[in-house]
């Protein structure tokens, strides 16, 4: 059996449509609701996001991205013995969005199954994968981040619908004898469960509750950006590495401001840390494979380099990967 996991191709989508703040903007002027393009950058980073047309579901999106993943690897989809998906978007209640992946991929009978932990999503998928693989349990695995967040917001909610898009990331995850993952940390604190969530559910025919995204920002704000360094320190300890050692901060991508503080209580020079959050908004669960895998197609981020990835959001969950890429 071999010891490590490693991630052997990265494949990503975005819907076509973008949706510039002024777009957006003007959109929500027309329903009497007040923003402007000036306060979503400042605040935010946020310049753009893309939406998926009407008809398109999260496992659409996966299925692109993990079609990229596996021609990147070049794998065959028929190898996978694994599919996780990580979605707070998910085509329906059940079946799992993996299970309808693995039928769209056409390939039949490997493991299967949904994570849920809202933006931490992909961090505690890619976790699972990378403990499956070192116990032998999976030899090869595609782990998708996939989320269609515009069809949870509220555009009357000027503090939330700004600030989310719709997207998809993957990566095949590999059984290696070399690392590959160094470490990971996974955390949860559901005594906070109620400053983000989509509380709404549907019970006896009917939508019971709030069906749309409710968040306090400044709540989540001052959560994320502590435990976002207590997890980056974590990782490090675990794998008997130093800030020094980080070549890219890959982290959630919600607020440039957020992300801005983590990289420089790292220490870590800006051109370190990667940004995508500018072009997609925040897209929850794909937002760190998106990122991944726009860092690894520009050239940025090379064979050898250490990653650090690290997600945070409702639950409340964080967690965080570091990895030889
Ligand atoms: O994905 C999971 C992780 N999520 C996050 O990490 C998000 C964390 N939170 C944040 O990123 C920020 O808290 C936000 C971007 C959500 C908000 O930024 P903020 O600097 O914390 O602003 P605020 O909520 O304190 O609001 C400041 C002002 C308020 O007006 P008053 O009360 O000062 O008059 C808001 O009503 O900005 C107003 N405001 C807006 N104005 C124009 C809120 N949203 C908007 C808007 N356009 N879209």
């Amino acid at each position: 059996m071999k010891g490590y996991s490693r991630i052997t191709g990265t494949g990503s989508c975005l819907p076509p449509h973008r949706v510039s703040n002024e777009a957006l903007a003007a959109q929500l002027a027309r329903d009497g609701v007040e923003t402007s393009d000036a306060w979503i950058v400042e605040r935010t980073g946020i310049r753009a996001r893309h939406f998926a047309a009407a008809e398109v579901v999260s496992s659409d999106l996966a299925l692109v991205a993990a079609r990229a993943a596996l021609e990147a690897a070049d794998c065959d989809a028929a190898s996978i013995d694994l599919i996780i998906v990580a979605t707070s978007t998910p085509d329906m209640i059940f079946p799992s969005t993996a299970c309808i992946v693995q039928n769209k991929l056409g390939v039949h009978g490997c493991a299967a199954f949904d994570v849920q932990a809202v933006c931490s999503g992909f961090v505690y998928a890619l976790t699972v994968a990378d403990s499956m693989i070192r116990t032998g349990a999976a030899s090869k695995a595609l782990v998708i981040g996939s989320e269609v967040f515009s069809r949870i917001l509220d555009f009357k909610d000027r503090t939330t619908c700004v600030l989310f898009g719709d997207g998809a990331g993957a990566v095949v995850l590999e059984a290696s004898d070399r690392p590959g993952i160094l470490a990971t940390e996974l955390r949860a604190d559901g005594r906070h469960a109620n400053i983000l969530c989509t509380p709404g559910t549907v019970a006896a025919g009917k939508v019971l509750g709030h069906p749309w995204l409710r968040m306090d920002g400044p709540a989540v704000f001052k959560l994320a950006v502590t435990v976002l360094e207590d997890a980056a320190r974590s990782v490090l300890a675990k794998a008997d590495r130093t800030e020094a050692d980080i070549d890219w901060l890959i982290p959630h991508q919600a607020n440039i401001r957020i992300m801005q503080s983590t990289a420089r209580k790292l220490k870590l020079a800006p051109e370190r840390l990667i940004v995508t959050v500018d072009e997609h908004g925040n897209t929850s669960a794909a937002s760190i494979p998106l990122a991944l895998d726009e860092s690894v197609r520009s050239g940025k981020v090379k064979p050898g380099d250490t990653v650090l990835l690290e997600g945070v959001g409702g639950g409340f969950t964080w967690g965080a990967v570091l990895l030889d890429f």
